[in-house]
């Protein structure tokens, strides 16, 4: 009787093994890999600017305060962008016919405010509050990194929900002391008061416990753990209305150069 296979199926069947492996890598690379990039997160791609404006050179070499320009980011859910007149206390003074400063020059002209592209960008669902992190003892950098060495804007960090979760279920050693929040440069030191000191001084102790608490016992305890839920969920909302607020430096109805605006949100990646 004539063999089933011919010796050539050897080849074939190692040829269709190998070829379902490597699509099963490339499977796993599209879904699993793919989405965690750089490239997908938008971070570390220094972003376009109307105005190539230098963080790196303002900040670290003028040394002008992050409130000069972003005023509300200890009040606010936002940081605020400068407006046109912000950068005109200077510029009407220096470097005033430079090409490079034409576009903000012509905002003036045009009574029409610059129009800066966003480089971070959370998803429409996220409440997000700056004034809760500062008042807390979290600094710029945490989430922004150096800031100050950036010659164009890039987004340093991840800002994914793992990210945000790190901090939050043990946010003591990211704290600092209240007069090293705009301290890009900051470090833990031997002088730095412990993470504990830190916790207890911005009452953030109890809170926290509670969460951890919920986060361990959440899959066995869920129902009990309702009405905690609920109460949290409550706080949450008071946030989102404050996030509300962002809804101001969105909208464009703000057709002047004393406000700042900023581009629209989920722009398709660089
Ligand atoms: C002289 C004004 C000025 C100062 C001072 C300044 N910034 Fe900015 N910042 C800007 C401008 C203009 C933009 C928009 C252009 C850009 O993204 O580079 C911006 C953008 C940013 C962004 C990105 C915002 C986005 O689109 O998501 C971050 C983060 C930021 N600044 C953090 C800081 C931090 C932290 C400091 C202090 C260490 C600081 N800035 C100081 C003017 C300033
Ligand atoms: C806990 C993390 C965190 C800290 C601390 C933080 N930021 Fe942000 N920042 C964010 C996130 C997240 C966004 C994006 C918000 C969004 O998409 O609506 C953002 C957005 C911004 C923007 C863009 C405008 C806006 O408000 O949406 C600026 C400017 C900015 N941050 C500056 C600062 C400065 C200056 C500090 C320090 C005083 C700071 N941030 C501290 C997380 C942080
Ligand atoms: C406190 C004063 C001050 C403010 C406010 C200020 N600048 Fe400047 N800027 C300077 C100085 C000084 C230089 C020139 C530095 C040099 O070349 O030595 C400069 C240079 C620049 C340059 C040239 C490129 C570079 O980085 O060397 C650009 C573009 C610029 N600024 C944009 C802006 C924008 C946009 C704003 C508003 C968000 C702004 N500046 C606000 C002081 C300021
Ligand atoms: C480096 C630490 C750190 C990071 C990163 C961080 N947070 Fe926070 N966050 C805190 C601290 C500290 C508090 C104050 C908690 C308290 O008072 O108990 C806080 C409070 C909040 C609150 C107020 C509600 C509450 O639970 O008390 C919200 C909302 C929030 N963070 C959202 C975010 C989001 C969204 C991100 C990611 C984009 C983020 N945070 C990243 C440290 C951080």
């Amino acid at each position: 009787m004539a063999a089933i296979f011919r010796p050539s199926a050897n080849l074939a069947a190692t040829l269709s093994l190998l070829g379902i492996a490597a699509l099963f890598v490339a499977g796993v690379g599209w879904w699993w890999v793919w989405p965690r990039t750089d490239y997908m997160r938008h971070t570390r791609w220094p972003v376009d600017q109307p105005v190539p404006f230098s963080h790196e050179h303002h900040v670290a070499g003028l040394g002008i305060d992050c409130r000069f320009c972003h005023t509300s980011v200890e009040v606010s859910s936002t940081a605020g962008m400068p407006p046109t007149y912000t950068c005109m206390t200077c510029h009407s003074q220096i470097w005033t016919n430079a090409g490079l400063l034409a576009p903000v020059r012509q905002s003036l002209a045009d009574n029409k405010p610059i129009v800066w592209n966003r480089v971070t960008d959370l998803p429409d669902y996220v409440f997000f509050n700056h004034s809760i992190h500062i008042a807390k003892g979290v600094g710029c950098s945490s989430c922004h990194g150096q800031v100050d060495r950036m010659p164009l804007t890039y987004k340093a960090k991840s800002l994914t929900m793992q990210f945000c979760l790190n901090c939050h279920s043990n946010p003591g050693p990211n704290l600092r002391p209240k007069d090293q929040i705009y301290n890009t440069q900051w470090r833990r030191t031997a002088e730095t008061p412990s993470p504990a000191t830190l916790m207890a001084e911005y009452h953030v102790q109890r809170r926290n416990a509670s969460a951890a608490r919920l986060r361990r016992g959440a899959p066995l305890l869920a129902p009990a753990l309702q009405p905690l839920y609920r109460r949290r969920h409550a706080h949450l909302e008071t946030f989102g209305r404050l996030a509300s607020r962002r809804a101001r430096l969105d909208g464009d109805d703000n057709a002047s150069p004393q406000v700042a605006r900023i581009g629209p949100r989920h722009p398709s990646p660089p």
